[in-house]
């Protein structure tokens, strides 16, 4: 136990140092680091499955892809079908990709442009925006949780919350400002309409999510994995169920991103021009695990040019709203009690945060 004890007092002051750089995970690779610093070694990375997938798992292959028929279904029986991929998509998977969903295939390359350029600008620009306070409106940083999770990951961020108060674009880096403000609108159009398909994949009113007020907080956060030296020591994003009532992932073409399911990593393979859906806790705990909050995690990145991806939570996160939210009336009885308490956003996404990304899943807290 004493070496643990070294270790992890050495480990304070790396964690410092690294913070103190101000350019994150890409300062270390245009330093020209060979080596992963010791911070981001994940000391129980099992990075494989532990065994062959059982053959009745097999079949199950990854998340569906389901075509959103560019957000017009000319006719009800189609509509219906979406819905219920998208229920079924929901309850086993928590996670599915969307094509023909209406955003334009440039506007998502325009988007993970702009994403590269912020994070490859001048250092000396990007360290003004390097910061813990989460109370600004636009933050840079490599990793929220950097000083409470066990292992660092090899990622760096900017967040920004676009709803419901948008931003004012001189809170904006200038570098990707007007691809922000345009690509956050559109996330907000077709979540709004995935909420009234989930709504109705629930049999509830089209309407119900979003009277709750599912779709009103939009926070987006812009990742950038740097190629990795030594991949197979570390993560791009430890493992983690979202912190969000839904998730709107733009992927890249590097692929990376694994949802655990049945204690099975599966891959999520790149598919042109979708974007992946997922559930996020909030869902899961209103509709009283209905819909699921898969875990999922990010490997380290092994090409040779970075991985860019564009998450957008819908959450209010730790901003105040007294609105109460537990498990939806039409969704429970006798047989089907509650399975967890009332809570605030804020005070899920609180508890969320303080916890980091530590392989557990923050809804446990809240179970009954
Ligand atoms: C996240 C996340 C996956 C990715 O931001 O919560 O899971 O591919 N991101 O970056
Ligand atoms: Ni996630």
């Amino acid at each position: 136990m004493e070496t643990t004890k070294i270790a992890s007092f050495d480990r304070v002051s790396e964690l410092k140092a690294f913070d103190d750089t101000k350019t994150g995970v890409k300062g270390l690779v245009d330093a020209g680091v060979s080596k992963i610093p010791r911070i981001f070694h994940h000391p129980s990375l099992k990075l494989s499955n532990p065994k062959p997938l059982p053959s009745d798992l097999l079949r199950l292959k990854t998340i569906p892809t389901i075509d959103l028929g560019g957000r017009v279904f000319e006719d009800v029986v189609k509509r219906k079908n979406a819905v219920e991929e998208i229920k079924e998509a929901a309850a086993k998977w928590g996670f599915f990709q969307v094509i023909n969903h209406g955003v334009s295939l440039d506007l998502l390359e325009k988007m993970k442009d702009g994403v590269r350029d912020f994070h490859e600008q001048s250092p000396e620009v990007k360290k003004n925006f390097y910061s813990r306070d989460f109370s600004r409106r636009f933050l840079y940083q490599s990793n929220f949780d950097l000083f409470s999770s066990p292992a660092a990951n090899w990622r760096d961020t900017f967040a920004c919350t676009m709803a419901p108060n948008p931003p004012e674009p001189h809170d904006l880096p200038e570098i990707c400002r007007d691809v922000l403000m345009e690509y956050s609108q559109q996330v907000m159009i077709l979540g709004e309409f995935l909420f009234e398909l989930l709504s109705e994949a629930l049999g509830l009113n089209p309407n119900h999510l979003k009277d709750m007020d599912c779709s009103k907080g939009l926070l987006m956060l812009s990742h950038y994995y740097p190629p990795c030296p030594e991949p197979d020591l570390t993560l791009g994003t430890s493992q983690h169920a979202d912190n969000s009532f839904l998730t709107v992932l733009l992927p890249d073409q590097i692929e990376g991103l694994q949802v655990l399911r049945e204690g099975y990593w599966f891959d999520v393979p790149h598919v042109p021009g979708a974007i992946v859906i997922n559930i996020g806790d909030l869902l899961q705990l209103i509709t009283n695990d209905k819909f699921i909050s898969l875990e999922h995690r990010v490997l380290g990145n092994k090409a040779t040019r970075a991985r860019v991806s564009v998450a957008c939570f819908f959450t209010t996160g730790v901003l105040p709203d007294p609105r109460v939210y537990g498990p939806i009336r039409e969704l429970v009885s006798e047989e089907n009690p509650p399975k967890y308490r009332e809570t605030t956003i804020r005070e899920y996404a609180t508890h969320f945060n303080t916890k980091g990304l530590d392989g557990t899943s923050a809804l446990l807290h809240f179970k009954i």
